[in-house]
């Protein structure tokens, strides 16, 4: 059972609702706002259009770029005096993309979130150690706000200042930490380092999200930290954390708030639905966001749709990464988070990875340098011929790499770098 009766609602009665709700967001926004106005008549749709689920494959998609066009406050249905609050997107090149929230969108955010905390095991009354990044970023406050609606104490701790965030650990004995996976592995090196064993932590459950993980990584952090790690997916353009939770009864993949949350696998470079089961690009649409209804945004993240397990909704599998951030080598498509499988299957290495890419000739070639671990044994260029043995056999590309001493590695104080690109 979840946190709403809606997550075990009959198919029918999610799909019933689903169509209801989707009319109501396509007429907000093509009354609201006139980049929708606009692109559902170049596209010769209106809302009343909709007569079934299906029919939301007659809508244009919105792209980042039209948030970007629409910069800073040109995307919202309501007046900017009925925001109660913005975020805004980094965006690691060109302009921040800015989101904005009524008082019913922050209530509706809190309680997806709440339901997510919930699903990973939280529960009313816990202590609840929040290490996203407050701000701009949607990870702190939406964690937040979520951790708070269920009824957990919230330690609002945010990203850095880790020596801190490990003695607060300690001494305040949180049961839950919603943090990205690779600050956590920070974390846990920092426990060992003040002489402090991670598996006697009183941490139970980690909320893992913000960036691409491996199951290889999940293991890890279970082992060393003695916990249940579950992913988290959200983004800010669709609402932030609390989209998709993973259920920690099945760990086996994450469940999309359905009822507020419409998905869709399109073909990326086609634009046509697929199937449930087959791989592709996300996509969403709001069904009950009030300012910033999205209709079929591109997410860029890649994964396929599967039935849903332990809710009625469906589930995504873990992202396997955007597809800004697939890396072309030598006409392999390869992803920093295949790269992350491989290292956390030879013995002997951290998880501490980065990958840089250069041009040689007029070829792209691509170089790891890794980590050992702490009390490895093993010799540094059998471990380097190891890693290169298995990233050739199952991802299928060529690459040098180095074992770099331990520290030289950048820590990750949210989202990891995973890629450095010299070109
Ligand atoms: O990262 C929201 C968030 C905060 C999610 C905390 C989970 C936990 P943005 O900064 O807008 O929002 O970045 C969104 O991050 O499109 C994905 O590419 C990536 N991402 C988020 N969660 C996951 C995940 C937040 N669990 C972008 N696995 C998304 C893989 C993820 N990638």
């Amino acid at each position: 059972m979840g946190y709403e009766a809606i997550e075990t609602a009959s198919v029918d009665e999610l799909r019933s609702l689903q169509l209801e709700r989707m009319r109501s967001s396509l007429a907000n926004a093509y009354e609201n706002i006139s980049h929708y106005t606009a692109a559902f008549d170049a596209a010769g749709v209106t809302p009343a259009d909709l007569t079934s689920l299906d029919d939301l494959s007659r809508f244009p998609f919105l792209m980042k770029d039209d948030l970007r066009a629409n910069y800073p406050f040109g995307m919202f249905a309501v007046p900017r005096e009925e925001l109660i609050r913005v975020h805004a997107s980094s965006g690691t090149t060109g302009q921040p993309t800015v989101v904005g929230y009524t008082q019913d969108d922050i209530d509706m955010w809190s309680t997806v979130m709440a339901r997510s905390i919930y699903a990973a095991g939280g529960r009313k009354g816990d202590l609840t150690h929040v290490a996203y990044g407050y701000g701009l970023f949607t990870g702190g406050l939406g964690a937040h706000y979520g951790a708070e609606a269920l009824g957990c104490t919230v330690i609002p701790m945010g990203g850095g200042q880790t020596q801190k965030q490990v003695q607060l650990i300690d001494d305040f004995k949180p049961r839950i930490i919603l943090v990205t996976p690779s600050y956590c592995l920070n974390l846990i090196d920092e426990m060992e380092s003040q002489g402090l064993d991670p598996r006697a932590s009183s941490l139970e459950v980690g909320i893992f999200g913000a960036e691409p993980w491996s199951d290889g990584l999940r293991e890890e952090i279970e082992e060393r930290l003695h916990i249940d790690a579950v992913d988290i997916y959200g983004l800010s353009e669709v609402i932030g954390p609390g989209v998709a939770q993973e259920c920690v009864e099945t760990k086996d993949g994450l469940t999309v708030w359905e009822d507020h949350f419409y998905p869709e696998i399109i073909d990326p470079e086609t634009g046509e639905v697929l199937p449930d089961g087959e791989f592709g690009e996300l996509v969403f649409t709001s069904l009950t966001k009030q300012a910033l209804p999205v209709i079929r945004y591109r997410t860029r993240d890649l994964t396929r749709l599967l039935p849903g397990t332990a809710r009625t909704m469906r589930r995504i599998e873990r992202i396997s990464g955007r597809s800004d951030d697939m890396l072309i080598i030598r006409g392999v498509n390869v992803f920093p988070s295949q790269v992350e499988t491989q290292v956390m299957q030879v013995e002997g290495l951290s998880p501490h990875f980065q990958i840089t890419v250069s041009t040689e000739g007029n070829m792209t070639a691509m170089a790891i340098a890794v980590e050992p671990d702490p009390g490895n044994t093993i010799a540094a260029d059998d471990l380097a011929a190891e890693l290169t043995r298995r990233v050739k056999e199952n991802i299928g590309v060529s690459t040098a790499v180095t074992i770099a001493e331990l520290g030289a590695v950048p820590r990750s104080q949210g989202k990891a770098q995973r890629v450095v690109d010299t070109r």
